[in-house]
């Protein structure tokens, strides 16, 4: 084992969040947070870090990813995630996935599998019943309050890790916006756009994916970092980017080379839980 000290950041999602929602919004990501630290502090690996807290989120209903995920225009969930190593650049995608309760279990198998990087709908479908990836009833994903609503649930949600081996990682999993076309894909599976990792920085944007993509963020956010700008020097220029050209709103997570981790928004509220030298977890919205 190596003497990189680890450390990790989570979001549960930029945007609007009712008062009444953002201590159980934030108890997620801590919960999200510590789940990925410990595979972090026992010397696991920053993709199997990222992956784990990624997964805490998603099976928690509160948040916009796996059980819970918002509805497209037929009432329906459609899902996206992406997973990505720095370490040789290895990425794993799926989008517009609907029978699967954890998105990012099955883009660390199209990862792990190396042929793709990106598989999409009846596809992604497909490669999981290939490898015997179990899948679920797509009503099982809908919690009753998202289906009263039919709101404009926010959010996204992502983790970037620092390994005890200097390695960094990044995953994002969502249910997209509301009321979108089915098939509609948005950034967090987009390599570079909502999720990117290299030798230099690991990133995971959310926010209004149709802008994040245009101006590839997570990339952007990355080479603020090669620049030399902090994290949290690269996440305000990252957002100050986006909002130059396209006048929207988003929030991201990032962590560097060294592992120092930062993070910005220019929403109300972005749920962030970090750890990093301490072992202490820490919280911001
Ligand atoms: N940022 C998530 C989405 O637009 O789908």
């Amino acid at each position: 084992m190596s003497d990189f000290q680890p450390s990790i950041i989570v979001h549960g999602g930029a945007g609007p969040v009712k008062d009444d929602s953002l201590a159980a919004r934030l108890d997620g990501c801590k919960v999200a947070a510590l789940a990925g630290y410990e595979i972090l502090r026992l010397g696991g690996s920053a993709l199997d870090a990222a992956e784990a807290a990624v997964v805490a989120l998603e099976d928690n209903p509160l948040f916009n990813a796996g059980t819970g995920s918002t509805l497209n225009s037929l009432g329906q969930v459609e899902m996206d995630a992406a997973i990505m190593a720095a370490d040789g650049l290895r990425a794993g995608a799926v989008a517009a996935l609907k029978a699967i309760k954890n998105p990012i279990k099955l883009a660390r198998r199209v990862l792990d599998d190396g042929r793709h990087v990106l598989l999409a709908g009846e596809g992604a479908s497909l490669f999981a019943r290939s490898i015997d990836f179990p899948e679920c009833d797509p009503a099982s994903l809908i919690v009753a309050s998202e289906k009263q609503r039919w709101d404009s649930k926010h959010g996204t949600v992502g983790c970037v890790a620092f390994d005890r081996h200097g390695q960094l990682a990044a995953a994002t999993s969502t249910g997209g916006i509301f009321n979108k076309l089915p098939g509609r894909v948005g950034d967090s599976p987009l390599i570079g756009c909502g999720t990117y990792a290299n030798k230099f920085g690991a990133v995971s944007c959310t926010g209004y994916g149709e802008a994040i993509m245009r101006v590839v963020m997570a990339r952007d956010a990355v080479q603020l970092l090669q620049d030399g700008l902090d994290p949290n020097e690269a996440a305000a220029m990252a957002l100050e980017n986006l909002v130059e050209l396209t006048a929207s709103t988003a929030g991201l997570i990032l962590i560097d080379a060294h592992g120092r981790i930062g993070f910005g928004r220019n929403t109300t509220h972005m749920p962030v839980c970090y750890v990093a030298e301490n072992g202490v977890a820490q919280v911001a919205s």
